[in-house]
């Protein structure tokens, strides 16, 4: 039987009862059926090496034993509660836990499934909170992509066909990445907060460091200066750190490399260990502007304070304590961003790496990026591009990876990196690579380079 027979089936089968917009499905992509630590295996039997951490969720590693065992034992005692009715008592826990983390004496939080319900509580929130419904977001930003979360996403390809039902109060401003972009954004951000019509600017919401965009790291200090020029206004800075947040980036939040505390902190990916599990937190002046439930709250949803969720959320933290994932991050990132600066110094088709703990970013000129990732993945090391172009390799492995793993994972790499260089100065009359279709990059640039014949 060919290897990947059992990839092509899947593939068909699914062909036939999913959405077509979902899955991108030529050539057939790996289905995962096991994954522990930083490896995954396929329906195949194939195995590979984990270098996106699944989205950035599996910072624990994948089926981390203190996850796995907490949502065991919750699963033998109760799956399902009436999360703002009668709540799971393990829901107390995870707050609890939670809220002790944060960087307010008395922290308030309000429990979501998914990145985008939490982004949807801060906008309300802030909206609540400073009674201005305007919001500042960045270009490049990816926020998520519920109607709230998508008017302050940037990236045309999601908004496009919504573009009439998306909140028209949200300005968009450069995300900086030299000094001097830096002053001239916050001047902007200094205009737009101080106007009073048409509708005034209540929030800024900014990712501390771009994920999606292409791991686009701010200027040292931007973020500091804008929480000082936004709060001089009244308004609220909210840190989207769903990304970035619960130790990716070397720190417990990425705000705290800048030094600052937001007025609202959304959390989600590596939150629940695994499983669905995302927050809007906040100091409990902020978070006050929710009126005291009468009952029947008005921000809630069936699922919220799930108890397995929440269950995993505490297997989560307690790992991220016992197995010191904050520092082993800090310590990973830099062992693998010294690797690839000088394993890469000197190759024309790199532009750029950078980034801060395990989140990081190769940027390559032309179509490198899309076929390193497919380089990397026909060796076993899973990839995935990012930035508006997909020019971005991304990397956002889970910290759990042992050097040895690191080492193998960074060799592969920079031979698909090499590879793809090599194919890049191929005549031009050649076939040109297609980035594979579930980049996050926009999707009417990648049909500029679609080319069938190639996959
Ligand atoms: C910074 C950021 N915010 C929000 C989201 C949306 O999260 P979700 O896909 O869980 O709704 C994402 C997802 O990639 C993200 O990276």
């Amino acid at each position: 039987m060919s290897p990947d027979r059992p990839g092509r089936e899947l593939a068909e089968r699914l062909s036939r009862v999913e959405s077509r917009n979902v899955t991108f499905l030529e050539p057939a992509p790996p289905f995962w059926t096991e994954a522990s630590g930083a490896r995954v295996r396929d329906a195949a039997g194939r195995e590979y090496l984990d270098f996106t951490g699944a989205f950035g969720v599996a910072f624990a590693g994948h089926r981390h034993p203190m996850v796995v065992e907490r949502i065991r034992a919750q699963a033998g005692r109760l799956v399902h509660g009436m999360g703002d009715i009668h709540p799971p008592a393990v829901k107390v826990e995870f707050l609890e836990a939670l809220t002790a983390l944060m960087p307010w004496p008395e922290a308030r939080a309000i429990l979501g499934l998914s990145g985008s319900d939490a982004v949807e509580a801060a906008l309300k929130t802030a909206q609540l909170a400073t009674g201005r419904p305007g919001v500042i977001a960045f270009e490049g930003s990816y926020h998520g992509l519920t109607l709230g979360a998508l008017a302050t996403t940037h990236r045309e390809h999601f908004r496009a066909p919504f573009v009439r039902r998306l909140a028209e109060h949200v300005h968009f401003v450069p995300f900086p990445v030299t000094p001097e972009q830096g002053d001239a954004v916050l001047d902007r951000v200094d205009e737009l907060v101080g106007q009073a019509t048409p509708v005034p600017v209540g929030a800024v919401i900014v990712e501390p460091i771009q994920g999606r965009a292409g791991v686009r790291v701010p200027p040292s200090g931007f973020l500091a200066e804008l929480a000082v020029r936004v709060r001089e206004r009244g308004a609220l800075l909210i840190a989207d750190e769903i990304f970035t947040g619960m130790g990716r980036t070397g720190t417990l939040l990425a705000s705290d490399h800048d030094g600052v505390v937001p007025d609202l902190v959304c959390l989600g990916k590596a939150l629940g260990g695994g499983m669905p599990l995302s927050a809007c937190v906040g100091p409990a002046q902020v978070m006050d502007a929710w009126p005291p439930s009468s009952g029947e709250a008005i921000h809630t949803s069936t699922f919220l304070g799930h108890p397995v969720c929440c269950a995993a959320g505490l297997g989560f933290l307690k790992a991220l304590q016992c197995d010191d994932l904050i520092a082993r991050a800090a310590r990973l990132g830099s062992l693998a961003l010294d690797h690839l600066s000088k394993a890469l110094a000197g190759r024309e088709q790199v532009v750029q790496t950078r980034g801060r703990g395990l989140m990081l970013g190769v940027e390559s000129s032309g179509h490198g990026a899309a076929r390193t990732v497919r380089h990397a993945l026909e060796h076993g090391l899973i990839l995935l591009p990012a930035g508006g172009h997909g020019q971005v390799v991304e990397l956002t492995p889970p910290a759990t990876l042992t050097e040895d793993e690191l080492e193998a994972g960074l060799a592969i790499l920079v031979t698909a990196i090499e590879a793809s260089g090599n194919a890049e100065q191929r005549p031009a009359n050649q076939a040109v690579d297609k980035p594979p279709r579930h980049s996050s990059g926009d999707a009417s640039e990648l049909d500029r380079f679609a080319d069938p014949s190639t996959l």
